[in-house]
């Protein structure tokens, strides 16, 4: 199967495979990497043919995209059934870009912005750097289910003190997916209290079969509260490298003053390699993500069930979407902190994993983010990325349950 051949990475700059990064993370520099989120599969095959053929013709010029807009609307139809038209959607050199930059136009400065936890760290950073305030919210977590929810009642109360919500959808470090209603909840709570929800759903389109993820600007038709939600070709097709993002505001004096800072910073033009894989991996790409989102399923399902077949300490949480996935370890995280601690000159570095990643690096050659990566209530976690060979997956996962059981 096209999936079961993870791409050969090594020598190619990718930060995954990198070696001194690996070893920050989990002090063990040949441990093999389920960290960043970024897959190990080939790319959709127009996108890499779309590659070569600029690079055949070695024409490298300033580029002109009339239809960028078109296709992303296209994507939306098809693969979440939203119908946008081309003029409502923004292009963004990234979607880490357009939320930075709509926390930057639509918050005062000295704004509160809430953002549920676990989260990806860089929502941290950018609120922190652009010197907002962070709330952050804690998701309630059942640790018979291994799944994350939403507290209404808490979710209500701090989003009455707060001026924005930024808000991952599916999630991640966990992959779950909100049903409508939650979105629902959330919407109706940021228009009583007046304020923005920004929604990163670069995730979304790896939703898999068994899921159904609602787009935060279609859930909020009947509501209409101030949604920008944002979306990328980027996972979904694994051309991460090439940043490239679109935005759909509902309030269109933001997508103006959008629009307008973009040509101010002369960042409103995608270059000629991402234009053109977007555009080709839009309109031809759809069955390349039927079968990558089957391929991730499939293999969600077997870790759990390998997991269940070694009665392992460890657990999953199964989340419905992407290839990243929390793994509760807190049956074992006191005893991996005690030998850790004990053991320092095992684990050299290491600065920047915790007391799991460090763990599983040295004793399952696996690096994993640790999950105080995404929050600090969150250390008996690690997110594994198995985005890649079901067979490597497995693999890993059976080391590091040996290691859980060697404490
Ligand atoms: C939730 C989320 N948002 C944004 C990004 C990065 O997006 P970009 O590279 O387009 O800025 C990632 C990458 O891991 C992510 O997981």
């Amino acid at each position: 199967m096209y999936f079961d051949t993870a791409a050969e990475r090594r020598g190619t700059n990718s930060v995954k495979w990198d070696k001194s990064s690996i070893m920050s993370i989990c002090s063990n520099p040949d441990a093999e990497p389920f960290w960043v989120a970024d897959m190990d599969f080939l790319p959709e095959e127009h996108a890499k043919a779309a590659g070569l053929r600029i690079a055949e013709k070695g024409v490298y010029g300033y580029p002109v995209f009339r239809t960028l807009e078109e296709s992303a609307s296209h994507w939306l139809k098809v693969r979440h059934d939203w119908e946008v038209p081309a003029e409502d959607i923004s292009y963004s050199m990234g979607l880490l870009h357009g939320v930075s930059t709509s926390i930057s136009l639509f918050t005062a400065e000295d704004a509160r912005i809430l953002v549920p936890s676990p989260m990806y760290r860089p929502f941290r950073e950018i609120t922190e750097n652009l010197g907002r305030t962070l709330v952050e919210h804690n998701l309630s977590y059942d640790s018979n289910t291994h799944t994350f929810s939403i507290d209404r009642k808490r979710f209500r109360e701090d989003a009455s003190t707060s001026d924005a919500i930024l808000f991952c959808s599916p999630q991640n470090p966990s992959g779950i997916v909100f049903p409508e209603e939650e979105l629902e909840f959330i919407l109706r709570t940021a228009k009583e209290f007046s304020i923005p929800v920004i929604s990163d759903e670069i995730h979304s389109d790896l939703t898999h079969a068994s899921a159904k993820h609602v787009p935060m600007g279609k859930a909020n038709e009947g509501i209409g509260a101030d949604v920008i939600t944002l979306f990328a070709p980027s996972k979904t097709f694994n051309i991460a490298g090439e940043h490239c993002s679109f935005i759909v505001f509902s309030d269109s004096a933001k997508k103006e003053a959008f629009r307008k800072h973009e040509r101010a910073a002369r960042l409103d033009e995608p270059s000629i390699m991402i234009g053109e894989l977007t555009e080709a991996v839009y309109r031809n790409g759809i069955d390349y993500n039927r079968e990558l989102c089957a391929y991730l399923e499939g293999t969600a399902e077997e870790m759990a069930k390998l997991l269940e077949k070694l009665d392992s300490p460890l657990h999953v949480v199964r989340g419905h979407a992407s290839f990243v996935t929390f793994v509760d370890c807190s049956a074992i995280y006191e005893k991996a902190k005690a030998y850790v601690e004990s053991h320092e000159d095992e684990f050299p570095g290491g600065e920047g994993g915790g007391i799991l990643s460090r763990f599983f690096g040295v004793k399952a050659s696996v690096c994993a983010n640790d999950g105080t990566w995404f929050g600090p209530a969150w250390q008996d976690f690690v997110r594994f990325n198995y985005g890649t060979s079901r067979k490597n997956v497995l693999a890993a996962l059976e080391r590091m349950d040996k290691a859980a059981k060697s404490l």
